[in-house]
């Protein structure tokens, strides 16, 4: 199936090898062959996507995924997170001020010792922080370039490229140690930003992607994880978090865009993974088709807990 898509694939001069540019909890990557195998069989065979839209886009991996594979017409990325999307909207202005700024950091970083280049972390995250008390989030401008770079450099030194805030909003995870990350990785921010051309980043709650969805738009709503167990609190990707009632929000607007004739596939964490008893997704989501598939459980923090568990999908479509 793979190459009968890629053979009605564009030209070579519109190819596009972007891949997300965060590591961000959650991430597609190793769910794509299973989302992929899920999409509209009109769409695998047509080649195309007219309108796509992400209302949680986080990193982006299957939006890369299918910019790298069809030819997406218009799409439309949405996130919560104000740093996620001024990170998108620096590479869609400013990739070579962006390039510059973190390669400077690289060069510092690369020649550092593991002890000094923990107190430059904790210096960068400081700056970080201390940048938010008066930054301008409304309209773009010069210093969401260092912003943007501020957040690759943490994500990529960070532990476990995690995103996590604590209750002030500041971003709080600890140093990481990795031993040559690749905190500027210039060719793939220079096809993210292929990617994202023509492409409307916006940041708003998922209920605002409504005004992009119309018949026959592609949607892939990947909401933050119930939590497999109240110890497991790693869906803080903003200072609001996503309960159940949020949930049962999501569900509702899922209805909605049904209605529509909107082609409709979510994923989320299944949480019989934990108690077999519990039907939350199933009652929520009844008379769409629902499926388990098998993922990597790789955002525990305890090595222990990384075992295979199951993921849900959901579609409105066979
Ligand atoms: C599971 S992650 C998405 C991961 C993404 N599919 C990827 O491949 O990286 C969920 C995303 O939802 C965002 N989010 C949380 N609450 C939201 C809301 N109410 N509306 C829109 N986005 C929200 C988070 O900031 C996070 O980026």
């Amino acid at each position: 199936m793979l190459r009968t898509v890629k053979a009605i694939c564009r030209f070579p001069s519109d190819v596009i090898n972007a891949k997300p540019f965060l590591k961000w909890a959650g991430g597609k990557t190793q769910l794509l062959d299973e989302l992929y195998k899920r999409l509209p069989q009109s769409l695998l065979q047509s080649g195309e996507i007219k309108r796509y839209v992400e209302p949680f886009v986080g990193g982006g991996a299957l939006f890369f995924f299918l910019k790298r594979k069809f030819k997406v017409k218009e799409a439309f990325l949405m996130d919560v997170n104000k740093e996620l999307i001024i990170g998108y909207k620096v590479i869609q202005r400013n990739v070579n001020e962006l390039i510059s700024e973190l390669s400077k950091l690289q060069e510092i970083y690369i020649k550092l010792s593991e002890e000094i280049r923990k107190d430059f972390y904790y210096r960068i995250r400081d700056e970080y922080n201390k940048q938010k008390e008066d930054f301008d989030y409304s309209s773009y401008n010069f210093d969401w370039i260092k912003r943007a770079a501020y957040l690759i450099f943490l994500n990529k030194t960070c532990f476990n490229g995690l995103y996590r805030l604590n209750k002030r909003g500041e971003f709080n995870v600890p140093f990481g140690k990795y031993k040559n990350p690749v905190i500027c990785d210039a060719v793939n921010l220079i096809e993210v930003n292929k990617a994202l051309m023509d492409v409307e980043v916006i940041c708003a709650d998922f209920e605002e992607s409504k005004k992009y969805i119309e018949q026959n738009t592609l949607v892939y709503l990947d909401p933050p994880y119930r939590p497999l167990n109240s110890t497991s609190n790693f869906t803080t990707y903003n200072e609001e978090g996503f309960d159940d009632y949020d949930q049962i929000r999501l569900a509702n607007f899922f209805r909605e865009m049904d209605n529509l004739g909107a082609f409709l596939m979510l994923s989320n964490s299944d949480p019989k993974n934990e108690d077999p008893d519990d039907d939350f997704f199933d009652s929520l989501y009844e008379g769409f088709v629902i499926e388990r598939v098998k993922a990597k459980r790789c955002i525990n923090s305890n090595a222990d807990k990384r075992g295979d568990i199951k993921e849900i999908i959901i579609r409105n479509y066979e």
